[in-house]
């Protein structure tokens, strides 16, 4: 017990001939990667994380309704825990988030609608929450995703316009994005500021997100940058779909971070995410000659993601939703079936991807 607690960390890991992805990129973008505190303490991630990254995002517990548990009620403990641990290795911290259609508590929107101050009070909830949140880690978070997901999925949201139809659209209209903004900037004059979500590399997507986009940034709202989820599948997306998104941000003079990347080793169809689900892949299993493949398609598009990534000064910020296979989000969404999404193996091994990324002089295996 007292020699494994000892023994070097990447030896521990077996991984103490590849380099630091922190390192390969130092000159281009932190290495992030999204874990829980009790994720992060444990092998295998524990060993990679003092290793590769430079940044760490909480997947969970600074989310609105672990955080926020009542009105003036807050539970930090969880979060303070991994950025204690971040910050005793000299990892950096990335916010994740403030303000969601999802995770959003009911305490937010308690009264009555009809009742005339109704919005005025969900709207001194919402600052006043943001307000602590970001007091409480001033100093220790370098970034916050302060609205995540708000542009509409279909044109049919709001009367086909691009905002999502979201509970705090419903109460303070486009304006609760500007408030929760401001209140971020008022709380801590330093910390970037972002607005996150998903499908940027979709043109119709893009469209709406940087409709709501341009219309803050004309009104003065305080946004420094965009975050680009990136939850990607195999054969889904190529780096071309995605370098407008890069070039959209850049064109309006703001910094882009990868936010949240992963990349399905199933190449389902889109009514996999239907509820209920149709049409999802079956479960591939390791050493079979589907996974295999499968990791090497998946090789080469993380290799060809990283080379657009490194190809824009725009991006500072590169994050993978997760840390190694053992734990992934994509192991119950859209269904219940193992997934292999990132860098590191469920050992905590680099993966063909991995050498694929941080070989940056030849091609992916
Ligand atoms: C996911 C978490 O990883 C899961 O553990 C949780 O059950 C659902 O949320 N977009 C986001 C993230 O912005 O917060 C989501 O995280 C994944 C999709």
């Amino acid at each position: 017990m007292a020699a494994a607690f000892l023994a070097p960390a990447v030896a521990r890991a077996g991984t103490s001939d590849i380099p630091a992805l922190k390192d390969v990129f130092r000159d281009h973008f932190k290495i992030g990667m999204a874990v829980d505190p009790w994720v992060a303490v444990e092998p295998p991630a524990r060993d990679i994380l003092i290793k590769h990254a430079s940044s760490i995002t909480a997947c969970e517990v600074m989310k609105p309704d672990p955080m926020g548990v009542a009105a003036d009620i807050y539970s930090f403990g969880d979060a303070d825990a991994l950025v204690d641990f971040a910050r005793s290795h000299g990892i950096a911290v990335r916010g994740h988030t403030l303000c969601w259609h999802k995770r959003a508590s009911d305490w937010f929107f308690a009264g009555d609608p009809a009742d005339a101050a109704y919005a005025s009070r969900v709207q001194a909830r919402l600052e006043t929450y943001v307000v602590n949140v970001v007091s409480h880690f001033r100093g220790k978070v370098y970034a916050w995703d302060v609205v995540n997901e708000a542009a509409a999925d279909s044109g049919a949201d709001v009367g086909g316009g691009a905002y999502r139809d979201s509970r705090w659209h419903q109460v303070l209209g486009p304006d609760y994005i500007d408030i929760a903004f401001r209140a971020a900037r008022a709380a801590d004059p330093a910390v970037q500021l972002f607005l996150n979500d998903y499908g940027l590399e979709k043109p119709d997507k893009r469209q709406r997100f940087m409709t709501i986009l341009d219309e803050k940034l004309k009104r003065g709202v305080p946004v420094d940058g965009v975050g680009h989820q990136l939850h990607l599948s195999i054969g889904s997306t190529t780096a071309a779909d995605i370098e407008p998104a890069l070039a959209a941000v850049e064109a309006r003079g703001l910094v882009s971070h990868v936010t949240e990347l992963d990349i399905s080793v199933y190449g389902d169809p889109a009514s996999c995410w239907d509820t209920p689900p149709a049409g999802c892949q079956p479960e591939i299993l390791p050493g079979s000659a589907a996974y295999d493949a499968a990791l090497k398609a998946q090789a080469d598009m993380y290799r060809s993601l990283f080379d657009l990534f490194t190809a824009h000064k725009s991006v500072t910020s590169v994050t993978t939703w997760g840390v190694a296979d053992d734990q992934t989000w994509l192991d119950a969404y859209p269904i219940m079936r193992k997934n292999y999404p990132l860098l590191f193996d469920a050992q905590g091994k680099p993966k063909p991807a991995f050498r694929a990324v941080a070989d940056t002089t030849h091609p992916a295996e």
